[in-house]
């Protein structure tokens, strides 16, 4: 196994038909890796992890919110261990594949089932409760690891209106990144679209494979936060970026009298002696502002 893998071949286990299925090469691959004794996967879908399990002979343990698979709840339930013959214990390697965000393949009312699961987060429509619930199941699963074991979380990111939606960016990391695998992907639903304006295809995945070093109450978790910078505060803006930036939100053209008045929110120019003058200097040195009449200037750029 390498950094980047593509199976164009499928493989043989689980079913290509159902939708978001991954490939059983991959999950060969991971045991062939890592060469766990007990593997578990809590969102089998179609049973690709179980198939793949029982053709190597490794005791494996495979759920799914769909009662075809158990009905088990990752977002909710205590998670079922793996029967070892003799004994049944908790799995070392955990092998989960989450839904995808923006209800790019929904599957409880669709894949299974007649109606949507509200624990199924393929049917949520707000981004921020779809993290949350996956950043649930990745805690849910990596809690029942014993020290040493992996979880290893298949997600993709999704494209809508413009904007990107990825997982891997988004989503916390539990206890020590051991690994993020890049999968590339083949015959996926997506290539058969067709997509307006500019849009750069999706064609691969990330396995991200996170190691449980610690033992027992106290999980390791790097999370993702979102805050806005306000460019007015920032220390080690230039005079000439301050100027661009008051410029801009004074609508490209501004009197002198009003740039002072809007650069003296600025932290630069509270820092000088005669912010006023240097206003005038960074003005006459930059090409990039032009004199529209005296005492205005400009400045003109086109998006
Ligand atoms: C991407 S699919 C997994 C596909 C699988 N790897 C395969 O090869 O067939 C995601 C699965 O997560 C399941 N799921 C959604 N919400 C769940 C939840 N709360 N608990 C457990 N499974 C859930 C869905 O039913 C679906 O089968």
């Amino acid at each position: 196994m390498k950094s980047v893998v593509s199976y164009p071949e499928r493989g043989t286990g689980g079913r290509n038909t159902y939708r978001g299925n991954f490939s059983p090469k991959f999950v060969e691959d991971v045991i062939n890796f890592f060469k766990p004794d007990a593997v578990g996967d809590y969102t089998v879908g179609s049973g690709t992890t179980i198939d793949v399990c029982q053709a190597n002979k490794i005791p494996c343990i495979g759920t799914d919110l769909n009662p075809a698979f158990g009905g088990v709840n990752l977002l909710k339930d205590d998670l079922p261990p793996v029967n070892m013959g003799s004994h049944s214990k908790m799995p070392t390697l955990i092998i989960l594949h989450p839904p995808y965000p923006q209800k790019m393949v929904l599957y409880s009312g669709r894949q299974w089932g007649k109606v949507p699961h509200p624990d199924d987060p393929s049917h949520y429509e707000n981004y921020q409760d779809f993290i949350r619930a996956i950043n649930r199941m990745h805690y849910h699963a990596f809690l029942t690891l014993p020290k040493g074991g992996r979880l290893i979380t298949l997600v993709g990111d999704a494209k809508k209106k413009g904007r990107l939606y990825s997982m891997v960016k988004d989503m916390a990391f539990f206890g020590t990144l051991e690994q993020i695998v890049v999968k590339a992907q083949h015959n996926c639903f997506s290539d058969s679209q067709q997509y307006s304006g500019k849009f750069i295809p999706i064609v691969h995945e990330y396995a991200v494979i996170m190691r449980k070093d610690s033992c027992c109450y106290e999980t390791r978790v790097i999370t993702v936060s979102e805050t806005a910078y306000d460019t007015r505060k920032y220390q080690n803006l230039s005079w000439r970026q301050a100027v661009r930036s008051a410029l801009r939100n004074l609508g490209g053209k501004s009197e002198l009298s009003r740039l002072y008045a809007e650069l003296e929110k600025f932290f630069v120019t509270k820092k000088h002696s005669d912010p006023q003058a240097k206003v005038r200097e960074t003005l006459q040195k930059s090409p990039e502002f032009q004199s529209a009449s005296r005492g205005v200037w400009s400045i003109q750029e086109a998006a």
